[in-house]
């Protein structure tokens, strides 16, 4: 099969699509013929290496943690997936996404792949809906809170404004100039150009006295200082990325990654399926051009995912 190949830690204009051997699924795996995979920033950060301590990776190594499509063959004990279904995953760091073949889990990790989602729309959503969650479960804002999300517009932000939306928040999003109509369409009630405008400050015109709740997913470590001024006295700030354990104000602070609640995935699915939660596609490039996919991420603007398909 073919599969997009990192063979060494380097830069992302080292990878390459190279013929390697289909994975055979072991037990508790399932062999996934890929219709569709969806980049996010960890991507690039496993193949260049730049978290190796935290997240090493063996070589050669495929990237790709967001999966979507057919499972073609399934590994000893599994009974949760058949042959032919459709399904989605949250690869992780093993990855493999960006081939022709993936393996994946058939744990909580996966779901069925309701008939109302494609296949791209499918792979979208793993990582982005699952961490949006989770943070939402850790900050846990009532109907009524305010909840400020800062890079409301990328992959993990669009989940997190419509998932605080629908547990009742009042949400305050922040994006380019420009992006004002599109974080509006995901139910944001208020918008803030993180460029030109002081979001602290601007905060206020919808909480004075600030956010019950900021969810950042731009800033890690001191930067997240920023977010704890735009936060009410009392509040909270989350983020994916880890940052201090407290600030020199009373706002608390929560880190959480991707987790993988028992039938979380599938109850994302079904809101997806459902057009409750909406995947925004931003950019999609056939799998030739993978390699490509993975040079643009990093600087392109891109509204929700960038999805490769086959
Ligand atoms: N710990 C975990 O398990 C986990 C899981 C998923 C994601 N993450 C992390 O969460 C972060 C977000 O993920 P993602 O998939 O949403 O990434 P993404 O699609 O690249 O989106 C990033 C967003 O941040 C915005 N942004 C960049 N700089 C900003 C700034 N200074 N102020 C305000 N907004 C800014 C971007 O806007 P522009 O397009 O305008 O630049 C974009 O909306 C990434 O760092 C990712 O690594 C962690």
């Amino acid at each position: 099969m073919k599969a997009l190949l990192a063979r060494a830690y380097g830069p992302l204009d080292r990878l390459e699509i190279a013929e390697v051997p289909r994975p055979e699924p072991g037990p508790g795996q399932v062999l996934v013929r890929v219709e569709a995979a969806a980049l996010n920033p960890v991507d690039t950060a496993l193949i260049t290496g730049a978290m190796r301590d935290e997240l090493p990776v063996t070589h050669p190594f495929v990237p790709g943690v967001d999966v979507s499509g057919i499972v073609e063959a399934v590994g000893p004990g599994v009974d949760r997936f058949r042959p032919g279904e459709a399904v989605i995953a949250w690869n992780g760091v093993p990855s493999g996404g960006f081939a022709e073949y993936a393996l994946v889990r058939a744990d909580d990790s996966a779901a069925a792949r309701p008939a109302a989602l494609d296949a791209r729309h499918g792979a979208a959503l793993p990582t982005g809906s699952l961490t949006a969650a989770a943070l939402l479960d850790e900050a846990k804002p009532g109907p009524g809170a305010t909840v400020l999300v800062v890079g409301a517009t990328g992959g993990l932000g669009s989940y997190a404004v419509q998932l605080a939306k629908l547990a009742g928040a009042t949400v305050i999003a922040t994006g380019r100039d420009g992006d004002r109509g599109y974080l509006e369409s995901l139910g944001a009630d208020g918008v803030i150009d993180y460029r030109t405008e002081d979001i602290a400050q601007r905060v206020q015109d919808w909480a004075p006295g600030g956010a019950d709740v900021v969810i950042d997913l731009a800033q890690a470590g001191p930067a997240l200082a920023a977010s704890a001024a735009a936060a009410k006295p009392g509040g909270l700030v989350a983020s994916p990325l880890g940052g201090p354990a407290a600030f020199d104000r009373d706002v608390r602070a929560v880190y959480t990654g991707t987790t993988t609640p028992p039938g979380r995935l599938a109850e994302l699915a079904a809101l997806a399926a459902a057009g409750t939660l909406r995947t925004e596609i931003g950019a999609e490039y056939p799998f030739p051009q993978a390699r490509q996919a993975l040079l643009d991420f990093p600087a392109r603007h891109v509204r929700g995912k960038v999805v490769i398909t086959f």
